[in-house]
């Protein structure tokens, strides 16, 4: 395991169909005035806006609404939402819904007791919060992000063309998340196969790193193969109780900061595609997806031992006979399969992205160096013209 570490993951977690019913212990812990944060009218759809609200109700808030968070939630709805936190000074913000709104909760969360714009404060100067920092609980709607378990909040800004997230410590984690696998069920099958592959990508950018024997690369192995194995089930029936609710709870332990101990981690599939998304406002499992073949396989040699580990004990290749990069080359391709099954994007083309971008997506892509090689923006170019 690399270096010294501490491990803490203050949020609790309510797991299960009838797991919503816990809202009811949790809610009298906070103050009266409850930001209600949800996006575009799925959960009114569903039901879920009305069970919530009279759960509310019932607990003698205060609902202070804000509807309308975005896929990819930009800067402007971030400064709407801390506007009306503070007008109507609330005591505790909900999220319901996806990643968006659950990350959205988070940055609102640190920026409402501070005077400071949040994204000069967070995205650009990468400061830490030093203001009163307002609590936030999440309802969970759809399974990828890992934001219900993580302090991470990614916010766009369309008009500087940058995507950032920002991972805030422990304090800005939500205080508790609900996730009722059956709510994932309404999602659209091409929302389900994003997050599916934004689980599996998690758990990559965790894993291809290090070259150390370490307990964070078996635990990542049996959460992949528990993504594959679910995810094949889901695609053909999206109502396999099972399937969704394993899927649910392998999207949190991917990223809940519990297998990157001991890990330096690589995150560059995820820096390359949120500059994609940037310029594409392209759904975020998607931009991962269009770029990961093209990086996979120009960083393999640089990690051949691990990606050999992947072939073998994720997809099963056998290496009697085969030369290393033979196999190594099989578990990508396999990986290909899997991705063509479940229908995810391989090309950042279909996502809006054109040669003219290439340039300027390479310049907002942040680049790291906890991975097998650290990309010149040539390469990043490279990655990303293969994708085209
Ligand atoms: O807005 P509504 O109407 O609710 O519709 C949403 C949205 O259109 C819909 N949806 C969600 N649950 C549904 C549903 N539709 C029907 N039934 C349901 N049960 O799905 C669409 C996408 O939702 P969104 O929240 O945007 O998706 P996701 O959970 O993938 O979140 C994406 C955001 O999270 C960030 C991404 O960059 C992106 O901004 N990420 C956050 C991370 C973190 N906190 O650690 C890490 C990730 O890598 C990621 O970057
Ligand atoms: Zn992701």
């Amino acid at each position: 395991m690399l270096g010294n570490f501490s491990y803490h993951n203050p949020t609790k977690l309510y797991f299960g169909d009838q797991a919503l019913g816990y809202l009811n212990e949790e809610l009298p812990k906070y103050g009266e005035t409850v930001q209600l944060i949800y996006g575009g009218g799925s959960i009114k759809k569903s039901g879920l806006y009305d069970e919530i609200l009279a759960i509310l109700k019932q607990n003698g808030k205060t609902v202070v609404e804000d509807a309308g968070v975005m896929p990819n939630p930009t800067v402007e709805k971030l400064r709407e939402g801390v506007r009306l936190a503070r007008e109507n000074k609330v005591d505790f913000l909900l999220a319901v819904g996806g990643g968006s709104c659950c990350d959205y909760a988070k940055a609102v969360s640190v920026s409402v007791h501070c005077d400071d714009d949040p994204w000069d404060k967070y995205y650009i100067r990468f400061e830490e919060p030093d203001c009163e920092i307002v609590p936030v609980g999440c309802v969970l709607t759809m399974a990828g992000t890992g934001s219900e378990m993580n302090g991470g909040a990614v916010i766009t800004n369309h008009e500087q063309k940058l995507k950032i997230g920002h991972v805030f410590s422990d304090e800005v984690m939500p205080k508790f998340s609900i996730l009722n696998p059956k709510y994932t069920m309404t999602l659209p099958k091409r929302q389900m196969v994003a997050g599916i592959y934004d689980i599996f990508n998690h758990i990559c950018e965790q894993y291809f790193s290090g070259e150390d024997d370490n307990t964070s690369d078996y635990l990542a192995e049996a959460l992949m193969k528990s993504v594959v194995h679910s995810s094949l089930i889901a695609v053909k029936n999206p109502e396999d109780y099972e399937a969704r609710s394993n899927i649910m709870w392998t999207a949190t332990w991917a990223l809940n900061t519990l297998i990157s101990r001991g890990k330096s981690t690589d995150w560059m599939v995820h820096m390359i595609g949120q500059s994609v998304g940037a310029y594409t406002d392209a759904t975020h499992g998607m931009t991962l997806a269009a770029v990961s073949l093209p990086y996979y396989r120009m960083i393999m040699p640089y990690g051949l031992a691990k990606f050999k580990r992947f072939a073998t004990e994720v997809w099963g290749v056998s290496a009697d006979g085969k030369t290393d990069e033979q196999v190594a080359e099989e578990g990508l391709r396999a990986l290909e399969g899997w991705m063509k099954q479940l229908g995810v994007t391989l090309s950042i083309g279909e996502l809006g992205a054109t040669e003219e971008m290439l340039e300027g997506i390479a310049e907002g892509t942040i680049i790291l160096d906890g991975g097998y090689k650290t990309l010149t923006k040539e390469e990043v170019i490279q990655v990303l013209r293969e994708s085209l």
